[in-house]
Formats: structure tokens, C-alpha cells, sequence
């Protein structure tokens, strides 16, 4: 009897365990504010159209947020705290030329005047550029929610990012350190399908890349023709000038990225190293080859399911991290 109340005990013990560790990780789902804040992901999209109506520009910027939030510490809010001291996570300059953060902010006001405390900026970052891809002519698609906004933002952990100087072994390291594959890495790259570049990220390969016979020069896998295109429109020392990632096609959300890095017209070095690695120029060829659009795999739809994958990278759930009133500041 007593070794049957002890077990009775233990069993009970576990399962009390068990349920409080679900509490406390919970689950992203799709609809979680259905209850809640049932305007959640109606408010974030009317305040994405309503800044992308007077800057349309601002819809890559948002597509590149969720980028930047989920590989630093997960998709956690990290990045939107405020910075200018150089210890928040934002001030990291990996991070240059974010933008798009007075956004997430207008949403969060709006959503905290319906229904206070609610939705999260993890989440508010995640919709917005779900929102994004659908209004540049991406696929719509249902993203889960339910993340929490983390309490750490410390500059060096930016430092994790992908640099644009990184060969396709190391994108596909660092991709791989936040539980996406060589896929996912080229199907989350085609986000420059949309949006600009500043010339800073170019300068190195237009004017100082390393040669093979010695000597600083332009990236030798450079197509002349387009050579003189990217050189007559960054100047070597220009670092503002906005450039298209996707030369010719930069305002729609379309495969024309993929056969640009396949014809050497990728614009940025990272672009240029996913043909310089078998294993994805596979991935590119499979989604920008003549018949890909036929018989291939769905780029949109793929897309939208690597977004989700990526939206899930270390998120916090369940009673952990909090929900900011302000997304620039923690409670
Ligand atoms: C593979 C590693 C990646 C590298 C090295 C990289 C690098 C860059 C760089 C240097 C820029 C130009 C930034 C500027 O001048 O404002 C940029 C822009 C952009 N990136 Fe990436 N990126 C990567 C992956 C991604 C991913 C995974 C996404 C989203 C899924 C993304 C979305 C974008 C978008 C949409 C822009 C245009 C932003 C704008 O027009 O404001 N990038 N990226």
C-alpha cells in the first residue's frame, strides 16, 4: 500500500512537473490572438500598408527585420531595443541600415490601445514581414504566434550575423548553427528579390577585391557589361547610394533573383557565393532553371515555409520573457 501511494505520489509529481513546463514553453500557433486580440494581425496589416502607401521602400526593410531579430538570440524583440550607447544588440554594426523598427513601434501603440499587454514585438516583427512578402507579390501565408519579447540585448551578440563577405561554407555554417539547411539559405537569400543595398556593402567587391595574381581590383566573376553598371553607380568611396538587389526586377517578389545569381548578376558577395558551392547552386538551379517555373518546386510557397522555420528560431513562449508595452524598451 504505502509503495502504491508513493508511486501515486511520483506520477502525480511528474505530470504537475510536466504541465508547468508546458506552461512555461507553450507553443507558437497560427491564430493565437484569435481570443485574445482578435484585431492582432488585421491592425499589423493595415499599419504596414498604411507606411508602405507613402514609402513603399520601407516593405523590404520589415522583410529584413525578421532576418535580423530571429538569427541574434532568436525571435525574441532583441534587436528593437533602443541603442546609441553601444550596448544594446541594435547599435551591432551588422546591423546598419536596418530599419522599418517605428513600424513595429506604431503597431505596438495601436495594439496596445485594443487590447493592452497582449501581442508581442516578437510577433508584431514576424506579421509585418509576413505582410511584406504578400505586398510585394509573395505568397500569402499563415505564420504562428505566440512568442514572448526577451529581456537581453547585448550589442556583441550581433555579431552572429551573416557577413556579406562570407563564402557560401560559412553562410551555410552559420544558417545551419540556427537549424536552417542549404535550402533554407537560398530561399531566404531570395528575399533580395527585394530592396536595395547601400554601395558600402559593395565597395570591397567593386575596388578592393583580393585578385589572384596579387593586388586589390573588382570581383574577376563580375560580367564586364554589369561591371561598369555597379561601378558607375557606386563610385569607389560611396557609401550611400542605394543600389537594387535585384537588378530589374527589385520592386516584385519573384524568381528573377535566382537567375540573376545564376547569370553572375548577383549585386552583393553573398548573393554571388550561393553559385560557388555545389550544394547550392543545386538549390538555385532547381528554382531558376528554364522549366523550373513548370515542373520545378513552388519558390513562393517554399519561401513562406522556410520564413516559418526561420520565424521559429529560438523563440520564448509560454510564461518566459514578457510582452512589452514599448518595443524599444523592456517592462
Ligand atoms: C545570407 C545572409 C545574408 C546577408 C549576408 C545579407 C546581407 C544584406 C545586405 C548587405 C543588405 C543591404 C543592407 C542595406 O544596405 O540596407 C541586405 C538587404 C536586404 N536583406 Fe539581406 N542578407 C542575408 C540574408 C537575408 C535574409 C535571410 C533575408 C530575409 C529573409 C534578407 C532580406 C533582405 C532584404 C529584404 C533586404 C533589402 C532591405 C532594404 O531594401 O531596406 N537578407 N542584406
Amino acid at each position: 500500500m504505502g509503495s502504491v501511494s508513493t508511486s501515486c505520489v511520483v506520477a502525480v509529481t511528474t505530470l504537475l512537473l510536466l504541465l508547468l513546463a508546458l506552461g512555461a514553453s507553450g507553443q507558437l500557433q497560427v491564430g493565437f490572438y484569435s481570443k485574445s486580440c482578435p484585431s492582432a494581425e488585421s491592425t499589423v496589416a493595415s499599419v504596414v500598408r498604411g507606411f508602405s502607401d507613402s514609402d513603399s521602400a520601407i516593405l523590404p526593410a520589415l522583410l529584413r527585420l525578421q532576418f535580423h531579430d530571429c538569427f541574434v538570440r532568436g525571435c525574441d524583440a532583441s534587436v528593437l531595443i533602443k541603442g546609441g550607447n553601444n550596448n544594446a544588440e541594435v547599435d551591432n554594426a551588422k546591423h546598419q541600415g536596418l530599419r522599418g523598427l517605428d513600424v513595429i513601434d506604431s503597431a505596438k501603440a495601436q495594439l496596445e490601445s485594443q487590447c493592452p499587454g497582449v501581442v508581442s514585438c516578437a510577433d508584431i516583427v514576424v506579421l509585418a514581414a509576413r505582410d511584406a512578402v504578400a505586398f510585394t507579390g509573395g505568397a500569402s501565408f499563415d505564420v504562428p504566434t505566440g512568442r514572448r519579447d526577451g529581456k537581453v540585448s547585448n550589442m556583441r551578440d550581433g555579431d552572429v550575423l551573416p557577413d556579406v563577405h562570407d563564402s557560401a561554407q560559412v553562410l551555410r555554417s552559420k544558417f545551419a548553427a540556427s537549424g536552417l539547411d542549404d535550402k533554407d539559405l537560398v530561399l531566404l537569400s531570395s528575399a533580395h528579390t527585394v530592396g536595395t543595398t547601400a554601395c558600402f556593402f559593395m565597395q570591397d567587391r567593386l575596388y578592393k577585391y583580393p585578385l589572384p595574381g596579387g593586388g586589390l581590383g573588382s570581383d574577376p566573376s563580375i560580367p564586364a557589361g554589369f561591371l561598369a553598371e555597379l561601378k558607375s553607380r557606386c563610385a569607389p568611396g560611396d557609401f550611400n547610394t542605394r543600389v537594387p538587389l535585384d537588378r530589374g526586377s527589385e520592386r516584385l517578389f519573384d524568381t528573377s533573383i535566382l537567375r540573376n545569381i545564376r547569370n553572375g548578376y548577383a549585386v552583393i558577395a553573398s548573393d554571388a557565393a550561393l553559385y560557388n558551392d555545389t550544394s547550392t547552386v543545386d538549390v538555385v538551379d532547381s528554382y531558376s532553371g528554364l522549366l523550373s517555373t513548370i515542373f520545378g518546386p513552388y519558390f513562393r510557397q517554399d519561401f513562406a515555409e522556410s520564413m516559418v522555420k526561420m520565424g521559429s528560431i529560438g523563440v520564448v513562449t509560454g510564461t518566459n520573457g514578457e510582452v512589452r508595452k514599448l518595443c524599444g524598451k523592456f517592462n
